[in-house]
């Protein structure tokens, strides 16, 4: 049965559009048929991450509109052949929840994984798409200001009726939560008042990638990839441990 997951934050800049393009590159690297939607409406960076700044023509805003098929504004990536983008219209469009349902049940019937890269905070449809996900994973970073916001995010999907809201900390740094500078990871998900989904370590592969638009699964000794991997591994049901193969500082 297809899922559809999206990622959300209260403050920005978190890691939301990594932690999506690098999952769903690991859930087709274990053989699911992958469509990201970037709905950051105004603001789209899917499609840098990934390399595919040309080529992304139709966006949602055009599917609901009716200007055109889904199948016609998804654009297949050109290495990872079962993974497609929906980019977000280049301006900021609001649409109504019901109209945002529709088109994740629409997108639900060609792939059999949805991820939703919403933009920071609840403007717009952040919230409208991630009650129309199966799952919202709120992405937030090891401190007091990042996982209060969580928290917020938390209690506001849950009141809109997503009740798998979980959270993925993201730039995690063992040497900083040794010397008590971090939170660690169970102060992390105490503090949101969220169950874990991810924990992705800091790595400078993550931005050197971003900035290339070369795939971090590639980069063997990256940490992060194997992170991902392993979050896309959970998300498949098999019950991995978030830390495989990362190393024994955490
Ligand atoms: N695990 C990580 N290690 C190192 N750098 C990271 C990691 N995750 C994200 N970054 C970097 O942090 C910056 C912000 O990441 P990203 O764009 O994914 O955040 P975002 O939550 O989508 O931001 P926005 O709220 O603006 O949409 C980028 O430069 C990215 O490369
Ligand atoms: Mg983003």
């Amino acid at each position: 049965m297809s899922k559809a997951i999206a990622a959300a934050s209260g403050k920005g800049g978190t890691g939301k559009t990594s932690f999506c393009a690098n999952v769903a590159v690991s859930l087709c690297a274990l053989g699911e048929n992958v469509l990201l939607i970037d709905a950051d409406a105004g603001l789209r960076s899917l499609d840098l991450v990934l390399g595919m700044d040309t080529g992304l023509l139709m966006s949602y805003a055009d599917v609901l509109d009716g200007t055109c098929a889904l199948s016609d504004a998804c654009v297949r990536h050109d290495v990872v052949k079962n993974l497609s983008v929906l980019t977000a219209p280049a301006s900021p469009r609001v649409f109504g929840a019901e109209e945002i349902k529709g088109l994740i049940k629409l997108a639900k019937e060609s792939f059999s994984f949805v991820i939703v890269d919403c933009p920071a905070g609840i403007d717009g449809n952040v919230t409208d798409f991630c009650a129309a996900c199966d799952k919202a994973v709120v992405v937030a970073t090891p401190d007091r200001v990042s996982l209060r916001t969580a928290q917020k995010m938390g209690l506001l999907l849950r009141e809109r009726g997503q009740e798998d809201v979980r959270i993925a900390v993201n730039r995690v740094r063992p040497d900083m939560i040794k010397r008590g500078d971090a939170l660690n990871i169970d102060e992390s998900m105490d503090s949101a008042g969220l169950s874990l989904c991810a924990v992705i370590p800091e790595d400078k592969e993550v931005i050197a990638c971003g900035n290339s638009g070369s795939l971090l699964i590639f980069k063997n000794k990256s940490r992060a990839a194997r992170a991902y991997y392993n979050a896309a591994e959970r998300l498949l049901g098999n019950n991995v441990p978030l830390l495989r193969g990362i190393g024994k500082k955490f």
